[in-house]
């Protein structure tokens, strides 16, 4: 398919679904001047996980990897009053603009940004969970690692989405793979042994080319 197609498409569906939404565009806009890279979820991905972590009716969520915040707004409104989402940024830039996004959106209350590398911030969440929705999406090599933790800190129910497995089919590269396809390659293996995770996983065309993002469910 035309990629000018898939990205039309995309912009088409978000005009049908996503309301115009300024504390959203205004993160955008932010990210963007303050030069982020502009790596967040599109509008459509955001307000898929969104839609997830409403339905499960989350309460506390974690995130790996903020960026400038734009996922971590669409998850924050999914909480109900009393609901906490932490984030975990490395870059302490990143996390300042995320909280200045979210302060904008109206969410900073329910959010706590832990700024540092998520292999160090992470272990020590012990005293939030379980989470009943994990979103992870920042150094894809370091997956396996943020897997694990993801599963050891969630309850029967919880979902964790895991994006960015795709990477225009880098992920299958058996010789020679990328360590980010490594991580991803890591991850789906040693998800398969828990006895208590079962997931899946979507190929995503759009305005962010090929990609996707895997779901697990734990029980
Ligand atoms: N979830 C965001 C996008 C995240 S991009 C959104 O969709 O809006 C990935 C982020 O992970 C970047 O901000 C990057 O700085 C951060 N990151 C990279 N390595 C990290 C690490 N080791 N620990 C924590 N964050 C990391
Ligand atoms: C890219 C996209 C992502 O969703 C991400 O988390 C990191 C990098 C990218 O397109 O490079
Ligand atoms: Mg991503």
């Amino acid at each position: 398919m035309e990629e000018a197609t898939i990205h039309a498409v995309d912009n088409w569906l978000e005009q049908q679904l996503i309301e115009e939404d300024p504390a959203l565009s205004e993160a955008l806009a932010t990210a963007e001047s303050e030069g982020l890279p502009p790596i967040q979820v599109t509008p459509l991905t955001g307000k898929f996980l969104y839609l997830l972590a409403l339905s499960v009716g989350a309460r506390r969520i974690l995130e790996v990897g903020t960026l400038g915040g734009y996922s971590t707004i669409w998850l924050a409104r999914a909480l109900p009053l009393g609901g906490t989402l932490i984030t975990l940024e490395i870059d302490p830039k990143h996390a300042q603009v995320a909280q200045k996004n979210l302060e904008r959106a109206g969410q900073a209350d329910k959010v706590q940004i832990k700024v540092g590398p998520a292999l160090e911030t992470l272990p020590k969440l012990g005293g939030y969970a379980p989470f009943d929705f994990i979103f992870i999406d920042a150094d894809k090599d370091n997956n396996p690692h943020y897997f694990r933790h993801a599963v050891r800190f969630s309850r029967p129910g919880t979902l964790i989405v895991v994006d960015n497995v795709v990477r225009g089919g880098k992920v299958i590269n058996e010789v020679n793979p990328e360590p980010e396809a490594v991580g991803v390659q890591t991850l789906m293996r040693e998800s398969r042994g828990y006895e208590n995770v079962t997931g899946t996983a979507l190929q995503l065309v759009g305005t962010k080319g090929h990609d996707g993002f895997a779901l697990f469910r734990v029980s």
